[in-house]
């Protein structure tokens, strides 16, 4: 009798060990899952909220909490960062064409500077690369030097057109990899 090879078992979620020692989760949002997202709404600030929808956001409505819980698919994807099992965080990529995603990320106010934006960026980057796209392109408020930065490691140029800073350029993977790249496509096999 020939033995047969041992199929890979993957985890359901991705771990990444922050600088201070602390353990983020990584796993897909499902679809339809809305409270890990209205978690993350409700820990950032008033600026926070403008910064990622570029506009007064004092609630998160129900058509854009719809439209956000919409995910699984190629054409968009989101994961969620947990500590502790707290959602802190969600990055997200949407198709703008065949080839471009727009990226969009969001991290409680208290665990800005962590590097759990870098790692969400790097997640879904990755995950847009393995579904084909090529591009990536942002829209964001001048004064947010923190995205201006993290986008600048997925090869985007930004320009100011009409009072924000927009961009889209070749996807780049961010270097060096702040995720396990591997494990995160682990993830989205072991899910399928
Ligand atoms: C943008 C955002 C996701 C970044 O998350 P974060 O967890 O703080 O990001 P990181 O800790 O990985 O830091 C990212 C980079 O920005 C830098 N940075 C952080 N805060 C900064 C600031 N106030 N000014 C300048 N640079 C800053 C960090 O040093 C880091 O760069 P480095 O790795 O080269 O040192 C977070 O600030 C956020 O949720 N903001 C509100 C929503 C938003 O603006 N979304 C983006 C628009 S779609």
């Amino acid at each position: 009798m020939s033995a047969q090879p041992a199929a890979q078992i993957w985890p359901d979620h991705v771990e990444v060990t922050l600088d201070d020692g602390q353990v983020a989760a990584l796993r897909p949002l499902r679809a339809g899952e809305s409270e890990p997202v209205l978690e993350v709404f409700a820990g950032m600030s008033e600026l926070s909220r403008a910064r990622r929808y570029l506009t007064g956001m004092p609630y998160l409505p129900d058509r854009v909490l719809q439209r956000l819980t919409e995910v699984g698919h190629r054409d968009h994807v989101a994961w969620l960062v947990t500590i502790d099992a707290e959602p802190v965080g969600i990055g997200r990529y949407a198709a703008y064409d065949r080839r471009t995603v727009d990226v969009a990320l969001e991290v409680v106010d208290h665990w800005h500077g962590q590097g759990l934006g870098g790692i969400l960026l790097d997640t879904v980057v990755t995950l847009a690369w393995a579904n084909g796209f090529s591009a990536v392109a942002a829209t964001v408020d001048p004064a947010n030097h923190a995205s201006v930065r993290l986008l600048r490691r997925v090869g985007l140029t930004l320009q100011v057109v009409d009072g924000v800073l927009e961009g889209q350029g070749t996807l780049h993977l961010p270097d060096p990899a702040r995720v396990d790249r591997c494990a995160l496509l682990g993830v989205v096999a072991e899910a399928q």
